[in-house]
């Protein structure tokens, strides 16, 4: 009999399934096709002796170098309408489906209300994980449930809103759950009585500009994505992770403090009484906006995007990453925090 590891690749090349194009490799890498496969595989004892990472659209990665275990690649397909409610509409996507792909199928079907998630990269796998958010919308907001793999035991999950623990670029599969489990599909509400969410000042402008007073959903998903064509670099042409850094959140006193400085600052009040401020602003400010620093640099047309310049290292993006969370820290005494996973 082969050993169970026979089913996985050795020693591949990472670099065209991460969107920066960063260069490493993994020992071990598996494309995951079904739940059904995983279970399966679970059952191998073995597998489990290595360290896992679960990769989608690798667009939200930064590969720090290589690997030393098991890349499961996950390639889950699917889309389906699983019900129609009184309210809502109930669609299902697999977790390796193009999460723009399936944003414009569920618009083409007539279910609306992710057309302002339009135009992310990555997966639908992944969407959850971070709770991919834009133009004032964020997938909780239309989020049902998912179903995961536990990787331990084998065992299929369900997890509610609740227990995804959903906050700003943030859920629990980033923190407690980090690396347990592998989303296998992920389940969405979306409502009938739908109303358009354009109250996002760039989405706003962008409709009055196509002098457009009642959008459809379509049309704002076509907002939407000139919007971002024409703001954050393509990762064909030129790799990069989208925002590097989250919007730091402050109390009210550090945001007092900032603004008798600097009334300009872009900030946003949030419910809890702290205030959200634009990271892109700080950077910018600092002068890193359109920098070259060696192979990496900062987009010309948003601060908030690191790129690759052509042959980057994993360590030439954290270096830079570390000399703009200085000049942060030292002109506004503001931490900002990464908003890819390290690997
Ligand atoms: N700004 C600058 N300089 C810049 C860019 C922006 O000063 O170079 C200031 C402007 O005042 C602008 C404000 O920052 O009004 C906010 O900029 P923008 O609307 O471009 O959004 P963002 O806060 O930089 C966030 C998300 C994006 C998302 C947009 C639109 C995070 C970390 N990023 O960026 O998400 O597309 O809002 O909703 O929350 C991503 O997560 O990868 C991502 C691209």
């Amino acid at each position: 009999m082969s050993h169970p590891t026979a089913v996985f690749s050795r020693n591949v090349s990472l670099r065209s399934f991460n969107t920066f194009g960063l260069p490493a490799r993994a020992a071990w890498f598996i494309p995951i096709k079904a739940s059904a496969q995983l279970i399966a595989l679970i059952a191998t004892l073995e597998w489990r002796y290595l360290q896992h990472f679960v990769l989608g659209g690798g667009s939200n990665v930064i590969l720090t170098g290589d690997f030393d275990g098991l890349v499961l690649h996950v390639r889950i397909p699917g889309r389906e309408l699983l019900a129609e409610e009184g309210d809502a509409w109930i669609v299902r996507a697999g977790a390796g489906e193009n999460w723009h792909d399936f944003v414009r199928w569920t618009l083409d079907n007539g279910w609306l209300g992710l057309e302002n998630l339009s135009l992310i990269p990555g997966t639908v796998g992944a969407a959850p994980v971070q709770n991919i958010g834009a133009y004032g919308l964020e997938i909780a907001d239309r989020f049902q449930e998912l179903e995961a793999v536990d990787l331990d035991s084998g065992e299929t999950v369900i997890f509610d809103q609740a227990a995804c623990q959903f906050g700003y670029r943030d859920s629990v599969f980033k923190r407690e759950a980090a690396g347990r489990y592998l989303i296998s599909s992920v389940t969405f509400r979306l409502p009938k009585c739908w109303q358009p969410e354009i109250r996002y000042a760039d989405l706003a402008g962008e409709l009055e500009r196509r002098e457009i007073a009642k959008p459809t959903a379509r049309q704002i998903s076509d907002a939407v994505m000139a919007i971002r064509m024409c703001k954050l670099p393509d990762p064909e042409r030129l790799g990069n992770a989208g925002s590097f850094f989250k919007n730091p959140v402050v109390n009210a006193a550090t945001f007092a403090r900032l603004a008798a400085h600097y009334p300009q600052l872009p900030h946003y009040p949030q419910a809890n009484g702290t205030v959200k401020l634009a990271a892109a602003w700080l950077i910018e400010c600092c002068g890193w906006k359109g920098r070259d620093f060696g192979l990496v640099g900062v987009y010309e047309k948003q601060a908030l995007v690191l790129v690759n310049r052509g042959g980057a290292r994993g360590e030439d993006v954290l270096h830079l990453a570390q000399a703009i969370q200085k000049s942060v820290w030292e002109a506004f005494e503001v931490e900002l925090e990464l908003e890819p996973v390290l690997l």
